[in-house]
C-alpha cells in the first residue's frame, strides 16, 4: 500500500518540487493550495509520469475553517495522511511601522496557526496508525531576528520552536517531526515577499527550490529534527549561537536592506 503525503503550497517553488519527489517515491499526493490551474497541471504531470493517485484541495490557508475543512475533505475520501508537510508560507519585506497588518495577520495565520491547526487534526491517526512524518517549513530566518521582516523571522521562530517540542513528546510514537531550515532559494517567495533586490537574494548563486526538496524529504524519511539545508546555511546557524545578539540584528538589517 503506497503512503500518502499531503504538501501545502504545492501551486510552486518547493511545495511543488516536494510533489515531485515525494510522487517519485512512489506516494501518492494530496496537493492543497489557492490556484487550482496550477494544482491541475502538477496533478496530470504526476500520474503521467509516476501512476500516483493526486488528489487537489483548492484552499486559503489563511482563513480561520481552512484546516478543520482539508482535514473534512480528505477523511469524505476515506485517505489517510501519512506524510504531512506543511509547506505554503510568505514573508513581507519592509519595516514593521510602515507594513500593512491585513498581509502580517494573514501570514501568522498561513504560517503559524494553519501549521498547527493541521499537526493537530493529522497527528492522531499517524500514532494510532504507528507510523507518520510530519515537516514543517521553517527557515535559518528562525535561528535569530529579522529587522526589515519582524513577523516572518518570528513566525518561523515559531515554527523550528513548536516543531523541536513536539517531536521530543513524540519520542516514544513511530511519528517524527522535522523542521525543514533552507536559507534564501529560488522560487516564487522573492516576489510575493518583496525581497528581490534584498542583498540576501542577490549576493550568490541560489539553490534551487528542486534541490531544497530532494533534501528535505530525505530528512523528513530519516525522521531528522531540525534540518538545515546547505553547509554555508548550517555555519551561518551555528555563527549565530556564539555571536552577541545586538551584533546579530545588525548584521541581518544590514543583509536585509535593498542591494
Ligand atoms: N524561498 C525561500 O527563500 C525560502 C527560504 C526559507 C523558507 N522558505 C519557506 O518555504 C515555504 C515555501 O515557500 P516557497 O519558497 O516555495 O515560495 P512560493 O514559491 O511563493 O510558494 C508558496 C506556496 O504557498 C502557497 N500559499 C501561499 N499562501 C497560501 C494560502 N493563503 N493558502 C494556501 N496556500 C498558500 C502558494 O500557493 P497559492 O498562491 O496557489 O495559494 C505556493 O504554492 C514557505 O513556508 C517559506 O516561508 C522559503
Amino acid at each position: 500500500m503506497p503512503h500518502t503525503t499531503l504538501i501545502t503550497g504545492a501551486s510552486s517553488g518547493i511545495g511543488l518540487e516536494l510533489a515531485r519527489v515525494a510522487a517519485r517515491h512512489g506516494d501518492d499526493i494530496i496537493l492543497v493550495a489557492r490556484s487550482r490551474p496550477k494544482l491541475e497541471i502538477l496533478a496530470s504531470e504526476l500520474k503521467k509520469a509516476h501512476g500516483v493517485k493526486v488528489h487537489i484541495i483548492e484552499k486559503d490557508l489563511s482563513l480561520p475553517s481552512a484546516s478543520k475543512e482539508v482535514f473534512t475533505e480528505v477523511s469524505a475520501l476515506w485517505l489517510t495522511v501519512n506524510h504531512l508537510i506543511n509547506n505554503a508560507g510568505f514573508g513581507d519585506f519592509w519595516k514593521f511601522s510602515l507594513t500593512d497588518w491585513d498581509k502580517e495577520g494573514q501570514m501568522i495565520d498561513l504560517n503559524i496557526k494553519s501549521l498547527t491547526h493541521m499537526t493537530k487534526l493529522f497527528l492522531p491517526s499517524m500514532i494510532e496508525g504507528k507510523y507518520g512524518r510530519i515537516m514543517n517549513l521553517a527557515s535559518t530566518a528562525a535561528f535569530q531576528p529579522g529587522p526589515g521582516m519582524a513577523v516572518y523571522f518570528a513566525t518561523k521562530a515559531y515554527v523550528l520552536s513548536f516543531s523541536e517540542a513536539i517531536s521530543e513528546e513524540l519520542l516514544s510514537t513511530w511519528v517524527t517531526v522535522t523542521a525543514l531550515c533552507p536559507g534564501p532559494t529560488e522560487s516564487g517567495f522573492a516576489a510575493v515577499s518583496h525581497m528581490d533586490s534584498s542583498k540576501l537574494f542577490q549576493w550568490r548563486k541560489l539553490p534551487t527550490s528542486r534541490e531544497v526538496a530532494e533534501y528535505g524529504y530525505h530528512a523528513m524519511m530519516q525522521g531528522q529534527v531540525v534540518a538545515v539545508h546547505g553547509w554555508m546555511n548550517l555555519i551561518l546557524t551555528e555563527f549565530v549561537r556564539f555571536t552577541p545578539r545586538f551584533l546579530i540584528r545588525k548584521i541581518v538589517w544590514s543583509m536585509q536592506k535593498k542591494a
